[in-house]
């Protein structure tokens, strides 16, 4: 990120030893830059072309590979958010030893990767999943645990927004706020807080009991897509609906 550095001016007098001199930060030339952001684009325009292709395929439908309830779309969902939080956390580190230009590209393909989960998966779960159940159901582990999730995560999105605009000097200097160094700590607890709530999520939603949650009885429709077709129906009940991102034509979240 730009002017990342220490702040310069007048050292204060001091007694102490002299500090080592830092390693130098990598700068990356304009072409490596170029490269960058082609190869980050690219990632993301695949991982989105994957997600809507792969959902009109029916993709999304097919069991997961975790041995759950989840569908293939919500278990990789789990599995890209675990990389996420690690690659988010491992571009911390890379700031603390003062490498600012790789923190900068590793942080923001990381929020940009996140959105496109959260438009492509999350989202349109939780529209179908939990929003018709809203407000009556908020009190049924099953909708507020992902209720709380989705709201939080929602906060978070927007401050990482709001942090890569501002390093980027994309936003009026009024509306730069001065602590962005805290900004970020806030958002790399946020994006933690928010991957547990995700996980409790997957829980509540394809390991739990259903009884136990407060779920749609249709639920785990990725178990009923492992069962022949003669017994889908019985499983599914007369209702469809989205499970792990799974559609069901004339579906009517339970
Ligand atoms: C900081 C951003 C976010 C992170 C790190 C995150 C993380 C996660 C994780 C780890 C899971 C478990 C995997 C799964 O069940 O698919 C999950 C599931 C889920 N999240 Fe998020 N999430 C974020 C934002 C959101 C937002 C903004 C919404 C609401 C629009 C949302 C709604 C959901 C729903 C409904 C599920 C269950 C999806 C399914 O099983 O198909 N999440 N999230």
């Amino acid at each position: 990120m730009d002017n990342l550095g220490p702040s310069s001016g007048p050292l204060p007098p001091t007694e102490s030893k002299p500090k080592p001199p830092k390693k130098k930060s990598w700068k990356p030339s304009r072409a490596a830059k170029i490269l960058i952001a082609a190869v980050v684009g690219l990632v993301l325009i695949a991982s989105a072309l994957f997600l809507i292709l792969g959902r009109s395929a029916g993709l999304a439908t097919a069991p997961g590979f975790l041995g759950t309830r989840a569908g293939l779309f919500a278990d990789f969902n789990l599995l890209a958010e675990i990389l996420q939080l690690a690659g988010l956390t491992a571009g911390y580190f890379l700031v603390k030893r003062g490498n600012y230009a790789a923190h900068q590209y590793n942080q923001t393909a990381w929020v940009f990767f996140n959105i496109v989960l959260t438009i492509l998966i999350m989202e349109v779960a939780f529209n179908r999943q939990v929003v018709p159940g809203i407000p009556e159901k908020l009190l049924r582990t099953y909708y507020g645990v992902a209720t709380v999730h989705a709201m939080l995560g929602g906060a978070t999105i927007l401050l990482a927004i709001y942090i890569v605009l501002h390093r980027n000097n994309l936003i009026p200097k009024a509306l730069r706020w001065k602590k962005w160094k805290l900004l970020m700590q806030i958002a790399l607890a946020l994006y933690w807080a928010v991957g547990l709530f995700g996980l409790a999520t997957y829980y509540y939603w394809y390991v739990a009991p259903r009884e136990a949650t407060g779920a749609p009885e249709t639920a785990g429709v990725a178990q009923a897509g492992r069962l022949p077709p003669e017994r889908r129906c019985a499983a599914l009940g007369s209702h469809g609906g989205d499970f792990g991102g799974v559609s069901i034509p004339g579906a009517l979240a339970g």
